[in-house]
């Protein structure tokens, strides 16, 4: 009995010199002294053993016992520090690493261009003006003098809901809207967007963005149209910005012009972006046709207006030197971030 005891207290000496963990020590501890553990078994067994025997042994086992527990706690005590330690250097915190700092939302391109048409325009006089996206027949065509059998509805072929609904192919129904339930003097400007069954190429977007403006009044000439546009051609391109009128065709007005700006990159002289032309297209315009007006009650002979309509997408591309319109609808957080 004797040489088990000390046996078990070599034994144990060298167990618990070799614990790595606090997990390991607590199995050890239970094998031990727990309660079906080795020096519980003894002292229990400690009856069977002859009179004379008994106080020796059981002063060995006690001491077998207590030496056991003293050794258990001060590995306890050295393995619970050294697992401080590692955790503290584990979660360590490097407070001189820069900030994660957290990311400010930035204005979409054809939002701000958006945003800078409106101000020249408010500040011009016009009033901001929206209108829905599912129109009817008669607001986006008829109204605006395309009858149903018109050559004009195929350049501006869309997407139907039903035969009287579609997706508006331009801003000019907001015209139709706003003069139907106003009276003159109308000055609007109406930002949006709108569809066509167009390709989705560099220059064409199925979903793109117009700006539209209406300016209905007594005695509006042309004049006031061109005076209007070049201001706000050199508020938006710079003040050396010239304009040239050409004459084109639109059904809703007469006569209708499209508007060019001089090249903002060669100032006129010829360059790639304006295919050597030294101009660059930017808008269609013209006077309010005396149908439309009479179409919303207005009465031809009392008022005249003129009106225009700008992609901003091409606005855009102009102003930010961008190759691509669909660079505008991926959304990739690196194209859109770069612009203030
Ligand atoms: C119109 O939409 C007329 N409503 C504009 C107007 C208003 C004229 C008032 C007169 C009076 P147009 O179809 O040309 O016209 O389109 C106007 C502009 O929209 C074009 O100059 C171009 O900048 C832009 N645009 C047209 N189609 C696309 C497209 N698929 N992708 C991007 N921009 C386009
Ligand atoms: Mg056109």
């Amino acid at each position: 009995m004797k040489e088990t005891l000390l046996h078990i207290q070599s034994e144990a000496r060298e167990k618990v010199a070799t614990v790595q963990s606090s997990a390991e020590l607590e199995v050890l501890r239970r094998a031990y002294l727990g309660r079906s553990g080795v020096l519980p078994q003894i002292l229990r067994s400690m009856g069977k053993l002859p009179a004379e025997e008994r106080p020796v042994i059981g002063k060995l086992a006690n001491e077998t016992k207590e030496l056991i527990e003293q050794l258990l706690a001060q590995r306890a005590a050295d393995l619970g520090a050294r697992e401080q330690e590692a955790q503290l250097a584990a979660e360590r915190i490097d407070v001189t690493l820069p900030g994660r700092g957290g990311s400010i939302g930035k204005k979409h391109p054809l939002t701000l261009v958006t945003e800078e048409i409106c101000e020249i325009f408010t500040g011009l006089g016009f009033e901001v003006v929206e209108g829905p996206e599912v129109e009817t027949e008669w607001h986006n065509f008829i109204a605006l003098n395309i009858p149903p059998d018109h050559p004009a509805r195929d350049e501006q072929d869309t997407f139907y809901f039903s035969d009287d609904l579609l997706l508006r192919t331009h801003t000019s129904p907001v015209q139709i809207r706003t003069m139907e339930s106003r009276q003159p003097p109308v000055r609007i400007i109406v930002p949006g967007r709108v569809y066509r069954r167009d390709p989705f190429d560099a220059t064409h977007s199925p979903i793109f963005h117009q700006v539209e403006g209406l300016l209905v009044d007594e005695d509006t000439t042309f004049a006031d149209l061109k005076g209007t546009l070049t201001a706000f051609a050199q508020k938006m391109f710079g003040a050396g910005v010239r304009t040239r009128f050409r004459p084109s065709y639109f059904p809703f007005t007469e006569p209708s012009a499209e508007v060019d700006i001089s090249c903002i990159f060669c100032n006129g002289d010829g360059c790639g972006v304006c295919k050597q032309s030294g101009w660059i297209e930017i808008l269609g315009s013209g006077m309010v046709h005396p149908n439309v007006l009479r179409n919303v009650g207005y009465d031809p002979e009392q008022v005249q207006g003129f009106a225009f309509g700008m992609g901003i997408d091409r606005i855009a591309i102009l102003k930010y030197q961008v190759n691509d319109i669909r660079l505008f609808f991926e959304n990739d957080l690196r194209f859109v971030r770069q612009f203030e």
